[in-house]
């Protein structure tokens, strides 16, 4: 485990302003020197984007919208918000191809075409993987994922600026996460598919799913894991900093 791994914190459609306040004890837990090479992301709601960008301004975490709409310039596109709009409000990342905007529509094309958008605006991209429990039981896992991948990242050249989350749709708040043993093959499976792809070494593969300070010291057996994308656990300061704890020790 490196001190430097990434925090990501999906807020999904939660938060509020008084929420925002719970994050100062997280900024200034960012601070203390062990800590500060942790990664810590925040994607909070569109509306929120802004008060969280002003809040972490003199701190290092980083602020990410929850997905983008795909076309760079504005337009008549009633309740989108693109990269530029994003990185106008202050983030530098953003969460795509997230399975619960999948669910709403985001299919490979269009995420393969909200990636290069993003790009072009200088936004880190967080690009979301994961195959549902009917695919996993069908033993259908790698190929969707690889079919994730190959899609998502068509015409996209090898790009550091792009951080890969495993996120089995089948984790994803229900307090399951794999067994180690399983988890474990499938990061350095999606490593290969990823080196295969774009001969890009060591490319940064997070896990996301149920990760919680209960689990993490379990699921940080897992070294070369790069870090992790947290949704429920994420939203109470104390729990988040719990599993930063764990992690980097
Ligand atoms: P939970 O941590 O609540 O399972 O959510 C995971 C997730 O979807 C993060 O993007």
């Amino acid at each position: 485990m490196t001190n430097n791994m990434f925090f990501i914190a999906n807020w999904k459609m939660f938060g509020d302003l008084k929420s925002i306040n719970s994050t100062k004890k997280v900024i200034k837990f960012s601070k203390i020197k062990k800590y500060r090479k942790a990664q810590i992301v925040y994607c909070p709601p569109f509306t929120l984007i802004n008060q969280f960008s002003k809040i972490t301004k003199n701190s290092n975490i980083k602020i990410g919208g929850q997905n983008c709409h795909q076309n760079l310039k504005p337009g008549p596109f009633t309740g989108n918000v693109n990269s530029n709009l994003l990185k106008l409000a202050g983030a530098k990342f953003v969460i795509l191809g997230h399975s619960e905007s999948r669910a709403s529509g985001d299919t490979n094309h269009l995420i393969n075409l909200k990636i290069k958008s993003a790009l072009k605006n200088n936004l880190k991209v967080i690009l979301c993987i994961g195959e549902t429990l009917s695919e996993k039981k069908r033993k259908k896992t790698n190929k969707i994922i690889k079919s994730q991948l190959v899609n998502c990242l068509k015409n996209v050249k090898k790009n550091k600026n792009i951080i890969f989350a495993y996120e089995p749709v089948w984790s994803i708040g229900t307090g399951i996460i794999p067994e180690v043993e399983n988890l474990k093959k499938q990061i350095l499976t999606i490593k290969n598919m990823i080196l295969q792809l774009w001969k890009l070494k060591n490319p940064k593969v997070l896990y996301g799913g149920s990760v919680s300070s209960k689990n993490i010291d379990e699921l940080k057996k897992i070294t070369f894991i790069n870090g992790f994308l947290i949704g429920g656990a994420s939203q109470k300061a104390n729990n988040f900093i719990d599993i930063i704890k764990k992690t980097i020790i």
